[in-house]
Parts: C-alpha cells; structure tokens; sequence
C-alpha cells in the first residue's frame, strides 16, 4: 500500500508520517518510508541525530543510477538520459518489491533502527538548498520517488509511507496520483482546511482516495470545526501530544508509551490504508502514469532531451502484482 501524509506546512506532515511508520515497524510490517518534502525532517523525527540525517544519502543525486536500474533491458529507452520522471516501464523494465535488496536500495536507503529492534528502510529525496536555486527544480528531486513509485509493485500488507509537501509543486507532475491513500494533516484552522480543498480538486478528477487527519485537535470546538469544513472526508484527529513533544526535546520515550488516542488514530489509518487495497486498480494506475509521461514529454521533456518519449510508452505493459513473481534481470 502506498500512502502519502501531505498537507500545509508545518501542520504535522512528518510528526503523524513518522508516528505511521513506527506504528507499522512496531508490528514488523514490510516498510519503506521516504522523505520527499521539501524540508527534509523525516529521518529526525525518526530519532536519526544531525550527522546522521546528513549523511542521508539523496535520491536527487543518484537519478542516473536509479534510471540505469528501472531502464534494464526495456528496447523503448534508449539511455538513462532519456529516461525523465515520468518514463513509465514497460517490457524489460526492472520493477521494484518492497522488501527485497537492489542497487536502487543500496544506493539510496539506509536501515533506521527503532525501538525494540524494529527497523525501517529510509529513502529520502535530499535537501533542497539554495545552491539548488535555477540549477535543479525541487521537480527533479521529488522525479526520483515518482521514478521508484512508477516501478514498485507492492502488495497487501505492504507499505510505502511517504512524507510529501502539498504546494501546487506536487500537481505539475502524476506524483499525487501514485498513492493507494493519501492523508491529508490539517490543523483546525481556515488554512489548514484550504489546502484539503485545493487538493481534493487537484484529486477528484483523478479518482485520488483522500482523508483527512485532524492534527493539533483540541476539544469540541476543534471537532467540530473540521467536521463542518470537511465532512465526511474527516477521518481521525490526534490531539496534542506529549511524547511527540518529548520527541521534539531529543528524548523520545519508548513509542509503546505513545498515548492511547494517539495510537487508536494510528490505528484507524492502517485500517483505512490496509481498506483501500480493494479499490486498487493496476489498469488505472498505468494508465494514469501514461497520461502524465505523455504531458511532461510535449511540455518539456521532448524538448528536453531531444527524443519522442511518446515512443517510450509500451502499449500492452500493465503494472501488476502477477509480476512480483516474475525473475527480474539484475
Ligand atoms: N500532535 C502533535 N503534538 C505535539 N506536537 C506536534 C504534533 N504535531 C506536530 N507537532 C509539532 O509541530 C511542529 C510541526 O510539525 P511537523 O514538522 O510534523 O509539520 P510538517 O507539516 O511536517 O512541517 P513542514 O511543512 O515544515 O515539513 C513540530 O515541532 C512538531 O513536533
Ligand atoms: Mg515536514
């Protein structure tokens, strides 16, 4: 299952993502968990220290690799520089399983230890620094988790977490469409509750399953704001937490002491992602990420890299769980 947190900044997109993947790590379920915000926090609110989130290696920077790998021996894509963010796969391509070992995950992820031995595989997109400023566009970063989501085939009781910004940035390219469900953070206040909006606009055409978590939820009044500006779409809330503060302060307790609320909330969002597999539709899932590729390839990336990536498109490849079994050329 692929689930995205996305919402406002600072609205609590990486406290609830990293609370998601410890619930999950805590019942040793098959894991990954990116970072593709633009604030790159995750790997912190994970308990990784400064050296250690700096280290992080950046998916940004290792696009070749990762294109070479995906590429395989797909006779649509002549190289890794034709290959853009949206390239989908097809015949020959090399797809990606949630717990297996690859290049692509030896290069990019790294092993967060949690508590009590649980562990999870962290891939993060890499900062955006001014350095980056007209040189490479937070696009191209975040074009390496579509790139991976575009070739992963997970199953039921696998997850993919990833911690997303929710600026308009995430609609110029299909990355919106990748997720099985998307969770929308908003704090009860009017501009929290913009956001849910706009996205559910930017997803409604799209058939984008998407919920939103209450966060920072105090009280009645609180409730009952959100209920009354979002409806039914309000899945959970998670009030103020103090172990997430303590987190904050460099000393996380143990995640079992999480608070009761808090961790029933976690529960309602397995429940709802682990729900969404029946909704799951491989079909339109490739479909959608044709769709996109053909208008990134008119828009820029014919211009771009001189080639017709129409002609990347293989007509009859469908992403599909049926091939989790097949060997993969390594
Ligand atoms: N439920 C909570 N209880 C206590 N503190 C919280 C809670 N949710 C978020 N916070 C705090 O609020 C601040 C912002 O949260 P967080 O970093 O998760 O937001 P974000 O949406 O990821 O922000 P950004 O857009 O900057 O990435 C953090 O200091 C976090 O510890
Ligand atoms: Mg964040």
């Amino acid at each position: 299952m692929k689930i995205a947190f996305v919402g406002k900044g600072g609205s609590g997109k990486t406290t609830l993502s990293s609370l998601f993947i410890r619930h999950l790590a805590a019942d040793r379920a098959p894991l990954i968990a990116v970072d593709a915000d633009i604030n790159q926090h995750l790997g912190a609110a994970l308990g990784l220290d400064e050296v250690d989130t700096a280290t992080l290696p950046a998916m940004g920077a290792r696009l070749p690799l990762i294109k070479d790998y995906l590429r395989g021996a797909n006779p649509r894509i002549a190289s890794a520089e034709t290959m853009i963010k949206t390239t989908p796969p097809g015949n020959g391509s090399r797809l990606l399983r949630i717990t297996e070992d690859n290049p692509v995950y030896e290069a990019c992820a790294r092993t967060v230890a949690l508590d009590d031995d649980a562990s999870v595989r962290l891939m993060v997109t890499g900062p955006f620094t001014d350095s980056d400023l007209g040189v490479a566009c937070y696009h191209s970063k975040v074009g390496a988790v579509e790139l991976c989501l575009n070739h992963l085939v997970d199953g039921p009781g696998e997850y993919v977490v990833v911690d997303m910004t929710a600026g308009s940035d995430s609609f110029a390219s299909g990355m919106f469409t990748r997720f099985d469900m998307t969770f929308l953070v908003a704090e009860p206040t009017r501009k929290g509750v913009s956001v849910y909006r706009q996205y559910k606009e930017y997803a409604r055409d799209f058939g984008v399953a998407l919920k939103v978590v209450g966060n920072k939820v105090q009280g009645q009044d609180d409730l009952d704001f959100l209920r009354a500006e979002v409806g039914e779409d309000l899945l959970t809330t998670v009030g103020h937490s103090d172990w997430v503060r303590a987190m904050e302060k460099g000393r996380p307790p143990r995640f079992e002491l999480l608070e009761e609320v808090n961790r029933q909330a976690l529960r309602v969002l397995r429940e709802t992602a682990d729900a969404s597999y029946e909704r799951r539709d491989w079909q339109r899932y490739t479909r959608q990420m044709v769709h996109f590729h053909l208008k990134n390839a008119e828009s820029w990336g014919n211009a771009k890299t001189g080639a017709d990536l129409a002609a990347q498109v293989d007509p009859a490849f469908v992403l599909d769980e049926a091939l989790l079994a097949t060997a993969q050329p390594v």
